[in-house]
């Protein structure tokens, strides 16, 4: 397992399109222990394989608490089966938006099928946090990040103050 860097925003490669995984092997298991390490290790709650660079259709996710056990989840090609209308809110934030939260309104319920860690296919009734986490992540594999969701000019202020912070950054 390895730590790899986390792409940030405004990074073009973000806005790309995942590509489904065709096979559930080892290299794909390999990939997914990357991620949880990259994720733990930010520390993050949620990771899609593109914001390590990877352009596939994988999400690792751990929602245990600090002092619990850890429970990782892994959704390979997830799919939205069906939302409920009822709507919540959370304060979501994002490894690749560091330091920014904001309040976004997301479907409360989903069901999502997808693929584990051995390449088995799951459905999953999704409420509370692991709902909106899910579609956050899903959101990733379409290119889409939690600040698109927010009015024009915030989300274009916090890009401009991440442009800067990684401008100052590389000149250390
Ligand atoms: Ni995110």
């Amino acid at each position: 397992m390895a730590i790899r860097s986390i792409i940030t925003a405004p990074d073009h490669r973000l806005r790309e399109v995942s590509k489904p995984v065709e096979t559930v092997d080892d290299g794909t298991r390999a990939l997914m222990d990357d991620m949880l390490e990259t994720m733990y290790d930010a520390p993050g709650i949620g990771l899609a394989a593109i914001q390590i660079g990877e352009p596939l259709q994988i999400i690792v996710m751990d929602l245990a608490g600090k002092d619990d056990e850890p429970e990782p989840r892994y959704f390979i090609n997830p799919v939205i089966l069906d939302v409920v209308e009822e709507t919540a809110v959370y304060e979501e934030g994002c490894l690749s938006v560091p330091e920014y939260f904001e309040e976004v309104e997301r479907p409360a319920k989903c069901s999502v099928e997808y693929l584990d860690y051995d390449g088995k296919k799951q459905i999953l009734e999704a409420d509370g946090l692991l709902a909106t986490c899910i579609q956050h992540e899903m959101d990733h594999l379409e290119g889409t990040l939690f600040i698109d969701y927010l009015s024009r000019l915030k989300r274009e202020r916090i890009l401009k103050k991440l442009k800067k912070e990684q401008r100052l950054a590389a000149a250390e």
